[in-house]
């Protein structure tokens, strides 16, 4: 949620950590602040509420020469967005940054006396606990952090400075990422790699329970039990351009439009069209195995759930003997629900670091059951504890509404069922219509990108003042029209409920007024007449209707209609989805809004 950087080195400070964190804003954007270091000892805390450029203002009358400093973007979870509530917070000597929660906090505070309480904030009460430890005299700083670890309960990445030591930074995590950059005379620290591209490429990922104590020349790693732990150096594999606007006003747009690529790369090596099979290797499953299973649970949070519900749409049609579920991970952590044991999970994460989701991959692991993950961020926790998994290879998604993510992580669980479908013994023949779509999916999602760019930016003004949508979909339009209401009411903030259009007598019909519109998803197939009646319904109770469709000779007197002429059919909703989301992308722009960071909102939500 929030974003952490550090840094130790020989270069400027606060160069380092303004430009990190202003990679890191998208991950939480209502405070920010950064502490530096002078050689002496000396402290310059400088924090803001709003964005970077807030912090950045503060820093034209704040320029230091510093080489060592923490710095910190929150996303708030205690204590209102303000200046007294950002971090760094401090304690006597102490400076810290801190991701996620401390659950028993007050309970900590408690053992806190002589430090005058100046947030709301969870964290200044570990900054407290820490110093109280550092006071007695526990020293080095690691021990006095090690110590107040040790009765947290709760999340953290942290990372620690004393201005009695300004060589050196420790840090922790439990729950919450941290990568330490190991570059030439530096060291880096962030909560995200994309913070350290373009600075080193080599970065050791921090595992839950690790205390670091990085200088500039060295990192030292040991468990909370002080036991030593051994270097991971990897390689981070993100280019500078992935993380950049690359001539688009928004990062939400390109990554719409770099679906064609980011698709592409998700079948890479993935598929043979000559055959028609599909071959994963990560999952590390045998044919054997695969033939076994008779129960998929899907679980994700958000967009990723609603890719995995629109998997499950397909990889039924296909698969024999097979029942799946997909579950919203928050709801599913806490439920006693029974696994069958012949079951595999496919835990679903663009972040790879949703709190939800990791807990249920824990509990879920404990029950004895497979994990599959189907993440993107290369390194990440989930990424690393599933039994095996498959990349999507999106590259990195910057804004906080999830667009390539979804179409990669819904091709991707689709492959998985095609793989279980192969080893089930299901002829080629019967396959073949699904692998031929998904090896043309990236040039219909090139066409349908060009298509429909021009007309959804015709209609938007007539949408614009709308406060709410009813987005409506039947079979595999429906999770679709569920992806395309959230697109739509997280950037633009219209209230946009999806339904079945089978459920529209049941309720929503109700609604239908001049205050609504209806994004109408209708896809050619069986169920197009039933779904025609459906929208008939609406329109004679004059709804405003928008028709998203794929049917060439599609006549219904709607407000307006979006026209896919891609000659894809099982897939046409996947098409429809990037319809809505330069749909929504565009309201978003009519309405001035910050399309890329919305309100309230956080890209990777790594707290309950
Ligand atoms: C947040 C993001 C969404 C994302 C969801 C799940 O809400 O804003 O875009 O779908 O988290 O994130 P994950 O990283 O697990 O896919």
């Amino acid at each position: 949620m929030c974003g952490i950087v550090g840094y130790v080195g020989n270069k400027n400070a606060q160069d380092f950590l303004i430009s990190g964190l202003k990679r890191l804003e998208y991950r939480g954007y209502d405070s920010a602040g950064i502490v530096t270091l002078s050689e002496n000892g000396e402290a310059t805390l400088l924090r803001a509420k709003g964005k970077i450029v807030n912090l950045e203002e503060k820093l034209l009358e704040n320029r230091r020469e510093d080489k060592i400093g923490i710095g910190h973007t929150r996303w708030a979870t205690h204590g209102e967005p303000s200046e007294v509530n950002a971090h760094p917070h401090q304690a006597g000597k102490i400076y810290l940054v801190h991701n996620g929660i401390i659950e028993n906090y007050k309970e900590l505070r408690r053992h806190i006396s002589g430090h005058d309480f100046k947030s709301q904030t969870d964290t200044e009460v570990l900054v407290a606990l820490i110093n109280s430890f550092y006071k007695d005299g526990e020293y080095p700083l690691a021990n006095a952090v090690v110590q107040a670890l040790k009765l947290v309960k709760g999340t953290y990445g942290i990372a620690v400075v004393s201005a009695e030591n300004p060589e050196e930074i420790v840090v922790a995590r439990s729950g919450s990422p941290l990568v330490i950059g190991i570059g030439t005379d530096e060291t880096l620290l962030a909560s995200d790699a994309s913070a350290l591209v373009g600075h080193t490429k080599r970065a050791i990922y921090l595992n839950d329970g690790e205390v670091a104590v990085i200088r500039k020349d060295s990192v030292e790693i040991k468990t909370l039990n002080a036991e030593p732990v051994s270097l991971r150096v990897e390689e981070i594999e993100t280019n500078l351009s992935a993380i950049q606007k690359g001539g688009y006003d928004h990062f939400l747009l390109k990554e719409i439009m770099e679906q064609p690529e980011s698709l592409a790369e998700t079948l890479r090596g993935r598929i043979n069209a000559e055959d028609g099979t599909v071959r994963l290797g990560g999952p590390g499953l045998s044919a054997a195995e695969l033939r076994k299973i008779k129960h998929l649970v899907i679980v994700g949070c958000g967009t990723a759930y609603h890719a995995g519900l629109l998997a499950a749409y397909y990889i039924e049609q296909f698969t024999p003997e097979i029942t799946i579920e997909t579950v919203i991970a928050s709801e599913y952590r806490y439920r006693n629900a029974y696994i069958p044991e012949d079951s595999v999970a496919l835990i679903v994460s663009q972040s790879g670091e949703t709190a939800d989701t990791l807990a249920c991959l824990r509990s879920i692991k404990e029950k004895g059951i497979r994990t599959i993950g189907i993440v993107n961020a290369i390194g990440s926790t989930i990424a690393r504890e599933v039994d095996g998994g498959t990349y999507v290879h999106v590259g990195p998604e910057i804004s906080v509404a999830s667009t390539k993510a979804f179409t990669s992580q819904m091709i991707a669980m689709v492959m998985f069922g095609l793989t279980i479908a192969q080893a089930k013994g299901v002829p080629a023949m019967m396959l073949k219509n699904y692998v031929e779509e998904i090896v043309a999916l990236p040039e219909a999602i090139r066409e349908t990108l060009a298509e429909a760019t021009e007309p959804v930016k015709e209609i938007v003004s007539n949408y614009v003042d709308y406060d709410h949508a009813i987005y409506l979909g039947r079979d595999t339009a429906y999770p679709a029209a569920m992806e395309g209401a959230l697109k739509l009411k997280e950037v633009s903030y219209i209230d946009a409920n999806a339904y079945a259009f089978g459920e529209l007598k049941h309720g929503p019909l109700a609604l239908v007024d001049d205050r609504f519109f209806e994004m109408a998803l209708l896809p050619k197939g069986e169920l197009y007449e039933k779904a025609v009646s459906n929208v008939q319904e609406v329109l004679a109770r004059n709804g405003h209707i928008i028709a998203i469709t794929n049917v060439e000779d599609f006549d219904l007197e709607v407000e307006s209609v979006l026209r896919i002429s891609s000659k894809i059919e099982l897939f046409a909703p996947v098409l429809m989805n990037l319809v809505m989301q330069l749909f929504a992308y565009y309201v978003t722009i009519g309405k001035g809004y910050n399309v890329d960071q919305p309100r309230n909102l956080a890209k990777s939500v790594t707290v309950e």
